[in-house]
């Protein structure tokens, strides 16, 4: 079981393991991560580092699952048994959350599912248990509007026959976030009007290499047929502009490509209007979110202010962001 150790923990105050927290001032709050490499996971735990630092009473030991429920599972126990008096868990597997929720019961420890969203028939499993994240049907709708926006003059429809030609770079298969985007954006389409015709699409887990590969079979296969690339997040929808960059083909002959979440290297691709388009999924929002319940319920503060929908979930909402606006969210 390893502990991160990349950049993103430098700013953490990692509790020595095995001691107890002093319940009468200090808390220590646990979080596991499904993969540290993940960049909008990344940057919501600099986030929520930040949100925390200032704070001498909080010390926080995060762990990185590395993919593995298995894993995650142990560490859950472990944190357990470091004292930790509320747990953050980004479960691997949202369809088994059983072995977290039954250490969570036996040691009455709170816990804080956040990104990757549980059933809501296992989070009611106990009263201690809560989740954070976003409505994912929202950043769907909001990826249709802004190609629907995109579509509107005509000049996107390459072969000018009123149909968007299109392509899906999709997250990990089962996950809320890639399924219902997936649907959403293009219903989305479909509503306003367009009529669409779904080219072909991919499994890329999220991943910037994976898509950057399977966007270049899709070049090869179809070329300039392409005329939208919807990525369920920015890292793949960047690995499709690093298809057609590595392919040659110049940035006129690019398909819109869209992602979701705002990171870093995404918002440099649309102010570099290589990227036309994303849809803000506000880490610092949700980082925020999570620290402030964790620091609740940790300490059996108020959860008034927290605005609980059904009294356990937290949902930061999504924007969206294309050249226009994308000064607004570079800091
Ligand atoms: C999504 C996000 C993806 C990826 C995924 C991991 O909300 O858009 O980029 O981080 O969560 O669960």
């Amino acid at each position: 079981m390893k502990k991160i150790g990349c950049a993103l923990l430098s700013v953490l105050l990692l509790s020595s393991c095995g001691k107890p927290a002093d319940k009468d001032d200090k808390i220590k709050i646990g979080v596991s991560v499904y993969d540290s490499y993940d960049t909008f996971i990344g940057e919501m735990m600099i986030d929520f580092n930040a949100s925390v630092a200032g704070n001498e009473n909080i010390t926080v030991e995060v762990y990185n699952a590395a993919k593995s429920q298995q894993t995650q599972n142990k560490q859950m126990q472990e944190m357990i048994e470091n004292g930790c008096d509320v747990i953050c868990i980004n479960l691997v597997d949202r369809t088994s959350p059983k072995k977290i929720i039954d250490l969570a019961k036996k040691y009455n420890v709170p816990v804080v599912f956040f990104n990757r969203e549980l059933v809501e028939e296992d989070l009611f499993q106990w009263e201690e248990l809560y989740y954070v994240g976003a409505d994912a049907a929202e950043s769907g709708v909001i990826q249709g509007e802004i190609a629907a926006n995109l579509f509107e003059s005509g000049e996107a429809d390459k072969n000018g026959d009123g149909i968007i030609q299109y392509i899906v770079l999709e997250g990990e298969a089962g996950h809320q976030d890639a399924i219902v985007r997936t649907e959403r954006s293009v219903d989305t389409l479909i509503e306003k009007g367009y009529s669409v015709d779904k080219i072909a699409s991919a499994i890329a887990n999220w991943s910037r290499s994976q898509a950057q590969t399977r966007m270049a079979g899709f070049i090869d296969s179809y070329g300039n047929e392409i005329e939208l690339v919807l990525g369920n997040n920015d890292d793949m929808a960047l690995g499709a502009i690093d298809a057609y960059k590595a392919a040659g083909i110049e940035k006129d002959a690019w398909p819109v490509i869209l992602g979701v979440d705002g990171t870093g290297a995404g918002l440099q691709a649309i102010l570099n209007e290589e990227m036309s388009g994303t849809v803000f999924n506000d880490q610092k929002g949700q980082a925020t979110a999570m620290a402030d319940l964790a620091i609740a319920l940790a300490t059996g503060g108020s959860l008034n202010e927290l605005n609980l929908k059904n009294g356990r979930y937290i949902r930061v909402p999504y924007s969206r962001i294309t050249l226009e606006n994308v000064k607004d969210y570079l800091d």
